[in-house]
């Protein structure tokens, strides 16, 4: 089967890998991964979102992020809003601050968007379609999160019909390209490509993207097994951080440095130099003071040492 030749990788780590951390992490130490992010070539990067402080105080900083940027050209910055209030906080700053792309994000399990975004699915499309409606006419892109998509920390397994049903609805309300997202990291290559073929039947697969948390460290098997139906979209967290506020025992999103590493490896093209990246993730881990999760990353710091 032939693969992509080429892989675009959306650094989630400063949101989905920072939001989880118990301690305020400074505002200067998000913006020094960020900038290191983009200087080791990553194109598009997730960098804050605006949700409710109380449910995520971590990233109650967003505007300041958002100011700090040092913006590099061709870099796609992304941010999560969950309602209008959220794209309203997002676009209040000058122009120059606005997010390249929001992020809606549902669910494919009821008990998780309940416990997520604290509305049913049906409930959260409602409150997506003026805020996909507002972005767009301000030209600004709108991505899909769908969480659950393999499994549930309260429902368990969830069926491809089901995340089939999410992206149709996503599809109706004008979001440009979905994320499928295996959120508890439970998902094994043949589930994880159900899932996959169900967004298919609704977005091109231009417009998808794998979304794979490693907690039984199978994130790995399911992006090759996302590039063998031509999946290229790919969203990763250096150094591993991370984990949802809301799916409890679930880790990190895939080590960005552990994709990179696959995929150079297999002649896939990422536009991204391994061991800035790796650096960037060094970073990061020693602000948290803790070893980065990735194991691309700490056989390549050993090495470096010996
Ligand atoms: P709610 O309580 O139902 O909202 O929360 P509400 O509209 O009833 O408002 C309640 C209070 O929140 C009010 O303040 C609002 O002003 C405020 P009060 O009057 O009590 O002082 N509020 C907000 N404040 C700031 N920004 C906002 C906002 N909206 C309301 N945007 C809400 C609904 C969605 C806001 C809440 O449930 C929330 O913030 N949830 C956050 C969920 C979250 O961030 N989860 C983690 C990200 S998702 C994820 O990690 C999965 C993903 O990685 C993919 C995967 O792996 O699956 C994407
Ligand atoms: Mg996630």
């Amino acid at each position: 089967m032939k693969l992509p030749e080429r892989v675009r990788i959306i650094d989630v780590g400063p949101r989905d890998g920072l939001q989880n951390e118990k301690q305020p992490v400074p505002t200067d130490v998000k913006l020094g991964l960020i900038h290191r992010l983009q200087g080791a070539g990553l194109k598009e990067i997730e960098v804050t979102s605006f949700v409710s402080p109380k449910w995520v105080p971590q990233m109650a900083d967003n505007a300041q992020v958002m100011h700090g940027i040092e913006r590099q050209a061709g870099v796609r910055y992304s941010v999560l809003t969950p309602n209008m209030k959220g794209f309203e906080a997002a676009v209040a700053a000058p122009r120059e601050e606005w997010p390249d792309e929001i992020v809606v994000f549902g669910a494919a399990s009821e008990a998780f968007s309940q416990r997520n975004i604290n509305c049913s699915i049906a409930e959260s499309i409602e409150r997506f379609a003026p805020v996909v409606q507002a972005a767009r006419e301000k030209g600004i892109q709108v991505r899909g999160a769908m969480s659950c998509t393999v499994g549930c920390p309260y429902e368990g397994e969830i069926a491809p019909e089901r995340v089939g049903m999410l992206a149709k609805l996503m599809k109706g309300i004008g979001v440009q390209r979905v994320d499928v997202a295996d959120t508890i990291g439970v998902g094994t290559p043949r589930k994880v490509q159900a899932a996959l073929e169900a967004t298919l039947a609704h977005f091109d697969v231009d417009h998808i993207s794998g979304h794979f948390h490693d907690t039984y460290g199978q994130a790995l098997a399911n992006t090759l097994a996302s590039l063998e139906l031509g999946v290229w979209n790919f969203q990763s967290s250096s150094a591993g951080l991370g984990g949802c506020p809301y799916a409890k025992g679930a880790t990190g999103n895939v080590a960005t440095e552990d994709v990179v590493y696959l995929l150079q490896g297999m002649g896939i093209d990422t536009g991204i130099d391994l061991d800035k990246l790796i650096d960037a993730g060094a970073y990061i881990s020693e602000a948290l003071g803790r070893k980065p999760a990735s194991r691309a990353a700490t056989a390549i710091l050993n090495k470096r040492i010996a």
